[in-house]
């Protein structure tokens, strides 16, 4: 998908409340900057959605994509609506309603940790599909399972699910092993249905507790308490730009 190009002072306009004649005004006083340059010239072209524009120091993005990092809570379904349950989304303020907003994947009703929620399918469809292989870390808590190297080598070359599936290869770290309960960090390309219970099942283990705390280069906010969320960051909305086109980001291109 090709992204349409826009004038830099209509880019402004649309970002901000300042009017066309204004934003002419601020770029001709060197006040806007196009991935780290200043622009001088209002007929400058960006994306429509460019993530690099920095105005009077601060960056701006156009309303149109809105990306949510939330502290998911066990107990909500990752789901914009549900009859019988509360989902991740009537945890948003009331400004959020009626944005299109929805969770990129999804998290079990028990798991926890890091979830987007975006208004942008570039982002959910690139960043979801098997192909790209983004990487997402988990804590896991297994219970009846120890952690050797044997089944660290298996996770390592692709455990084999019980309905046959194998998957791909998974990165693990023991954090603890006490009382017949491991603590592991776990890292997977893929985005299977119970893909983690899955494969501790496989391996003789039950999950006890999951949260993730990344999902690509998107590392969940310590400071945000279970249930909170927050809007992207500069970086993050940079990362999120860059996905939504696929990976073919050049900023100002
Ligand atoms: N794997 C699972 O088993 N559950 C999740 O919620 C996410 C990954």
């Amino acid at each position: 998908m090709t992204m349409a190009k826009i004038r830099l002072d209509k880019f402004i306009c649309d970002c901000t409340s300042y009017t066309r004649s204004q934003a002419k005004k601020l770029i001709r006083g060197k006040k806007a900057r196009v991935s780290g340059s200043i622009i001088t010239d209002e007929s400058f072209k960006v994306d429509e959605d460019c993530a690099d524009v920095v105005l009077n120091g601060e960056i701006i993005s156009p309303e149109k994509y809105i990306y949510i990092m939330l502290n998911k809570p066990a107990g909500v379904v990752s789901a914009t609506a549900d009859a019988q349950h509360k989902t991740v989304l009537d945890l948003l303020d009331g400004e959020y309603a009626n944005r299109g907003l929805f969770p990129v994947g999804r998290l079990d009703i028990d798991t926890e940790g890091l979830l987007i929620l975006t208004n942008n399918g570039d982002f959910a469809h690139n960043t979801l599909s098997p192909k790209k292989h983004v990487e997402k870390t988990y804590i896991a808590k297994v219970g009846g399972y120890t952690y050797t190297k044997e089944s660290k080598e298996r996770f390592e070359s692709g455990i084999e699910l019980a309905d046959g599936y194998k998957c791909l290869p998974a990165a693990t770290e023991l954090i603890s092993q006490t009382d017949g309960v491991c603590e592991i960090k776990i890292t997977i390309n893929e985005g299977k249905f119970h893909q983690i219970k899955k494969m501790f099942a496989a391996e003789g283990g039950k999950v006890e507790y999951l949260k993730r705390i990344s999902f690509g280069e998107i590392k969940l906010d310590k400071s945000l308490k279970s249930g909170e969320y927050r809007l992207f960051d500069a970086e993050e909305l940079k990362y999120a730009a860059k996905k939504a086109k696929g990976d073919q980001y050049f900023g100002f291109m």
